[in-house]
């Protein structure tokens, strides 16, 4: 078995400009996340790692760079699961904080429950010691652009079909076969105040288990939470199929039922990976032995030796 981090960095269509930093942004984040498992970090240390890097880059839909919602400000979820007990952690519309995943690894830890929402997740945020940040310093140029232009009457749909997908995400398989996953997300450009997605659902925007593997998901956030799509994907995988079947299976039958895209990364505890979309692109990158994967239109997959650096 091969200790493995997969991540990804959103599906959806990713605009040309925005391309490269988005390749590099998740080449980085899984070479920070497979870092801390060659440093006998667990497979969770190793997602909430990974994350936190992807929340802190602006060229992705999450912590800073997240999408606005109707009155231009960042709500954010985030859940983690570990494989291990089942235990798990989430926040949903949470404001000010520069790593939601963080806070949903602190809720797993440290309370006797699954989810904090919105005021009550900032007050636990504070209680242990999260120092809060301003609005204005998860909002960039280009998330308020976007909001802008989505909000204007003649606003190309093509453009708010971007905005409406887009979320970071790993999962991981440690030297002791622990899976783990983590996801965090901005949600959907001029979604409704207080609207909760997928990606703080246990089942749907992430689902670990050691007996089976663990999923994290990107997409369209109703779509996902209409299927479980998580969940429907390792119970595929418990009745036989690999985890880019399994994936393929799941995210096939999102799109026939409720005609929703998405993306997953998907590992099994033997540490065999997928990274699959229905989506136009999907941005990932795995690392496992000497190997760095990573893709991001369809049919396109790269390979190089980890240790390179370009
Ligand atoms: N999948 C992210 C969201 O819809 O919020």
């Amino acid at each position: 078995m091969l200790p493995v981090v997969v991540v990804h960095g959103g599906a959806g269509q990713i605009p040309k400009d925005r391309a490269e930093l988005s390749m590099s942004g998740v080449c980085s984040a899984v070479r920070a996340g497979y870092g801390v498992l060659l440093g006998g970090g667990s497979s969770m240390d190793a997602v909430v790692e990974a994350v936190s890097l992807m929340e802190n880059n602006p060229a992705f839909n999450a912590g800073c760079g997240s999408v606005l919602n109707m009155k231009g400000e960042v709500e954010m979820d985030a859940l983690v699961m570990d494989g291990r007990t089942l235990a798990s952690g989430a926040v949903s519309a949470v404001r000010n904080v520069a790593n939601p995943i963080q806070l949903a690894r602190l809720v797993m830890d440290k309370t006797s429950h699954a989810c904090l929402t919105a005021e009550g997740a900032s007050q636990f945020a504070r209680s242990v010691g999260i120092p809060e940040v301003s609005q204005e310093s998860l909002i960039t140029e280009y998330a308020r652009m976007r909001w802008r232009k989505n909000l204007a009457p003649d606003a190309n749909p093509v453009e708010c079909q971007m905005g409406k997908m887009g979320t970071v995400g790993a999962v991981a398989v440690d030297g002791e076969g622990n899976v783990a996953c983590a996801t965090s997300t901005g949600g959907m450009l001029n979604k409704m105040e207080g609207r909760v997605g997928d990606t703080p659902c246990i089942g749907c925007g992430g689902y670990a288990d050691n007996k089976v593997g663990a999923v994290s998901t990107t997409g369209q956030g109703e779509a996902i939470m209409k299927v479980t799509l998580a969940r429907l994907i390792l119970f595929h995988m418990e009745q036989g199929q690999s985890a880019e079947a399994a994936s393929d299976l799941g995210l096939a039958y999102m799109q026939s039922r409720v005609s929703g895209l998405g993306g997953v990364v998907t590992v099994d505890p033997a540490g065999r990976w997928a990274a699959r979309f229905s989506s136009q692109q999907m941005v990932w990158a795995a690392a496992q032995g000497d190997a760095l994967h990573w893709g991001l239109w369809t049919g396109e997959h790269f390979t190089q030796n980890i240790g390179e650096t370009s």
